[in-house]
């Protein structure tokens, strides 16, 4: 899988791919992320890849010649599957869209700033709109660090344990049960004995009853949406 994040901050993506999960994965070829610099598309001396909001107001607007130079340009070397524009008002992520996208092979992220983008762009440029929750961020980066995130896990490979991912809360539609580790008993708070009887069948059915019950009780919604 290839991803491509388009960013006029692109500083701001450095962490989320150089430690850890997603680190290992791009040294293994699993994916391959490039970030890359919006102003290096702008054809202003100053670089700048924003402008007054026709009609004024407050905040600037990210202009729509810098996105789509490099829009085309990542399309001359790949085929993409889906261009993604990150914004608060777009479809709501979850883990079923991840398994959906962690099926494609090239992906552009494109990340919004100061007041969005020139709607042209998403009338023209994009392919879909994504947002990770009902909430305001100052710019689209960790909203693509997010899904960038979340589908790199599900890649084949990409966790040690193959069956890990699918054990995730919401794979089955439920939340993920209770986990413990080592030490048995700490300070008299006991781990459930079920987990320490070595006894596979009766350790499924708890941690599904425990999932259910989890679900019932913090996601009941999860349940109604079938
Ligand atoms: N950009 C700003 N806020 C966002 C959000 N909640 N989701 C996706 N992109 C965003």
């Amino acid at each position: 899988m290839h991803i491509s994040i388009i960013s006029c901050v692109p500083k701001l993506l450095e962490s989320p791919f150089s430690d850890s999960i997603l680190k290992r994965a791009i040294k293994k070829g699993l994916v391959n992320v490039e970030v890359i610099d919006l102003r290096d598309y702008s054809t202003d001396r100053h670089k700048s890849v924003d402008d007054y909001a026709y009609g004024g107001g407050a905040g600037m607007v990210m202009m729509i010649e810098p996105i789509d130079r490099c829009i085309t340009d990542l399309k001359s070397k790949r085929t993409y599957d889906e261009i993604i524009y990150m914004s608060p008002d777009g479809e709501q992520f979850s883990q079923s869209i991840a398994n959906q996208l962690s099926l494609k092979q090239n992906l552009i992220l494109l990340c919004g700033h100061y007041k969005g983008v020139d709607e042209r762009v998403r009338e023209h440029l994009i392919t879909r709109e994504m947002s990770i929750g009902d909430y305001v961020l100052s710019g689209g980066e960790l909203a693509a660090a997010v899904i960038a995130d979340s589908v790199i896990r599900l890649l084949p490979g990409v966790l040690n344990d193959e069956t890990s991912a699918l054990t995730d809360s919401f794979q089955n539609g439920l939340v993920a049960p209770p986990v413990y580790t080592r030490p048995a008993e700490y300070k008299g708070w006991e781990v459930p004995p079920v987990l320490i009887s070595g006894h596979e069948a009766k350790i499924e059915e708890w941690r599904h009853e425990q999932a259910l019950e989890r679900t019932q009780k913090r996601r009941p919604q999860l349940f109604k949406k079938g």
